[in-house]
């Protein structure tokens, strides 16, 4: 399963390229206002920074501006993946552009069938938004459960980019479903690191390693 980060902090993507970690950024309307930065601006860097996708979505609701938009947003760079919302409009742009063979994500998927409209569409990713579908009480992973069987059902190309996902539980589902990626917010791929077991022994290694006297490098 692929990570992308869903952030639009620089200084939060960096390490995690260092590590290895990251084949893809996602960023919506909210994380751009959140880094105070110009989208063009962060979304170039950030391009430059990633070798994978880096979804930039438009502000538009209507089809003629959101075509507009995805011109100068598919301009910053060759891995600027479009993302638009999931309504006639956005779907009728994520047609447009993915028959000219470009990327587009296709975002604020909440149900199975908005899932199905957007592969038939000819959409590389799906966002299907779990956090928010839990907040309201409803199970956010049996919908990726239900995108997956779709999908195989009639082989759709479409990649399952599970979104708005909150903690370390969010990912390990996704993986064990099947999902292709997960996007994840920096603190929660921090999260996955995270085991008592792991603490508690290194810490009782470190202390009879210095108890040998002896040094490595
Ligand atoms: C990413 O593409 C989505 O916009 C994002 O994951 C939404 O997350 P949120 O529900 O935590 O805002």
């Amino acid at each position: 399963m692929k990570f992308f980060i869903d952030t639009a902090e620089i200084d939060e993507i960096r390490p995690l390229v260092e590590l290895g970690l990251v084949d893809g950024v996602t960023t919506n309307p909210s994380l751009i206002l959140k880094s105070g930065r110009d989208i063009i601006e962060v979304t170039k860097e950030i391009c430059d920074l990633v070798d994978g996708p880096v979804s930039a979505e438009v502000a538009a609701t209507d089809y003629e501006t959101m075509v507009r938009e995805a011109a100068v947003l598919y301009d910053i760079a060759d891995n600027v993946c479009l993302k638009v919302p999931l309504t006639p409009d956005g779907l009728r742009t994520c047609k447009h552009f993915a028959d000219q063979g470009k990327m587009v994500n296709v975002t604020l998927c909440f149900s199975a069938s908005q899932a199905l409209l957007a592969a038939k569409a000819g959409a590389a990713f799906i966002s299907p938004f779990v956090g928010r579908h839990d907040d309201i009480g409803h199970d956010g992973m049996a919908l990726i459960a239900d995108i997956r069987t779709i999908y195989d059902n009639y082989d759709f190309k479409t990649e399952i980019l599970v979104a708005s996902t909150r903690h370390n539980m969010h990912i390990l589902d996704s993986a064990l479903i099947g999902a292709d990626v997960a996007t994840i917010p920096p603190k929660v791929v921090h999260q996955l690191f995270k085991h008592p077991l792991t603490d508690s022994g290194l810490a009782a290694f470190v202390k009879d390693w210095e108890k040998t006297g002896q040094t490595i490098a």
